[in-house]
């Protein structure tokens, strides 16, 4: 099975997740897409819902679907929220934001009863840092961040646009600095340092968030508990 195709399994499984009546959030990124591409399908088959998304592309794609998506000041509670991440640790550890939507993403994440994750097996490690780390920060404050991140021993750099010119800027408006810090072993102590900074807005560890992750593989979708 292709990496394609693994994402497109769990974005279809998820769906089952999701009834009737239900508030729920949509992820982003290429395995969430897939997903509310699939929820879409279901939408346009009768499935009523009412959705929020975490970023402006989710939010733009569900509304060419024909989905009923809102915002958080119309529905700021959550059934669940699905998305993919960039790593799973044991516990539902996660690296998220290699898409740039970590900020958006925690918040909806906060806001649903329920947490749960689609990715494909390359996603999973048995410690989390192979991806580089994800830290959101206020534009003003790079100069003084930066350094701070480097003294952490993370070794940042900061994200080049998509089309080259010029940083990476945020739905919010922020840069993004990459840290390419190598293993995490101790992801609660991590995040803290990282959020002792000022000018951080978020950081990409999602720790004790997710309550469910759907891995596919070569053998289907096997569920991870926390
Ligand atoms: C978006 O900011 C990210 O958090 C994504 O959820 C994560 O990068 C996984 O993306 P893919 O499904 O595209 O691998």
């Amino acid at each position: 099975m292709t990496q394609d195709e693994a994402k497109a399994l769990v974005g279809k499984r998820a769906v089952e997740f999701v009834k009737d009546g239900m508030a729920v959030g949509l992820g982003t990124g290429t395995t969430a897409t897939l997903f509310i591409r699939s929820l879409g399908e279901r939408v346009q088959q009768g499935l009523k819902i009412r959705c929020v998304a975490s970023s402006d592309a989710s939010h733009n794609l569900a509304a060419s679907l024909g989905m009923d998506i809102t915002t958080l000041d119309k529905l700021p509670e959550l059934d669940v929220y699905i998305d993919g991440a960039d790593e799973v640790a044991p516990g539902l550890a996660l690296i998220k934001g290699g898409g740039g939507a970590l900020l958006r993403e925690k918040i909806v994440a906060s806001a649903a009863k329920k947490f749960i994750v689609v990715a494909d097996q390359t996603k999973v490690v048995k410690m989390l840092g192979r991806f580089p780390l994800p830290v959101e920060v206020i534009k003003m404050a790079l100069p003084l961040v930066l350094p701070k991140l480097a003294e952490l021993g993370l070794n940042p750099s900061q994200r080049p646009a998509k089309n080259g010119n010029g940083p990476y800027l945020t739905d919010e408006g922020n840069f993004i600095l990459d840290c390419a810090c190598g293993q995490i072993p101790d992801p609660v102590a991590t995040a803290a340092a990282i959020r002792s900074i000022v000018g951080v807005v978020e950081h990409g560890l999602f720790l004790h968030m997710a309550s469910l992750a759907l891995i596919a593989g070569d053998d289907g979708v096997t569920e991870l508990q926390p």
